[in-house]
């Protein structure tokens, strides 16, 4: 069975969307495995983020996602890596389609990192390394 690595991201919960969003995914059918409430330390950030270490944006992101509580998820179902990315709508929130949680519930701040509410696991293999970083003795 497939698994995918979900974050409700400080926004989300800052916002009090936490329900909303889970309510998006139970809705849909796919089944939460494992999910934990933290503040994420600049490690696991790291190693999360690695592919965008060298992006302009690396440091932006580490602030808006160390900026309160998260909530990191393990979701399993049938093709769930791409389904939930499909759940979750385009990376920027101002055009991801009407329909989807970034869609529906994110927008621009101003911000200079995008602020969209959740992370998804881009395949199967990032799931894994994901789901090892958040989940260790998953
Ligand atoms: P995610 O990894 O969070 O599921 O989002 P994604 O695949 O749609 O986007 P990705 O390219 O992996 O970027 C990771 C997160 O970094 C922030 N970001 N800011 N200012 C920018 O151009 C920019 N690009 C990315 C977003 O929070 C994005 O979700
Ligand atoms: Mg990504």
């Amino acid at each position: 069975m497939e698994r995918t690595l979900v974050l409700l991201k400080p926004d989300a919960v800052r916002r009090g969307l936490v329900g909303e969003v889970l309510r998006r995914v139970e809705a849909k059918g796919y089944r939460i495995v494992a999910l934990s409430m933290r503040e994420a330390d600049a490690e696991t950030l790291g190693a999360h983020y690695a592919e965008h270490a060298e992006k302009p944006f690396f440091a932006g992101v580490v602030a808006y996602m160390s900026s309160g509580p998260l909530v990191a998820l393990v979701l399993e179902g049938q093709r769930v890596v791409e389904g939930f990315r499909s759940l979750a709508g385009a990376t920027d929130p101002t055009v991801a389609a009407p329909g989807t949680i970034r869609g529906d519930l994110a927008r621009d701040w101003g911000t200079p990192e995008i602020q969209n509410l959740v992370h998804g696991s881009d395949s199967p293999e990032s799931a894994a390394r994901e789901i090892a970083i958040w989940f260790p003795s998953f």
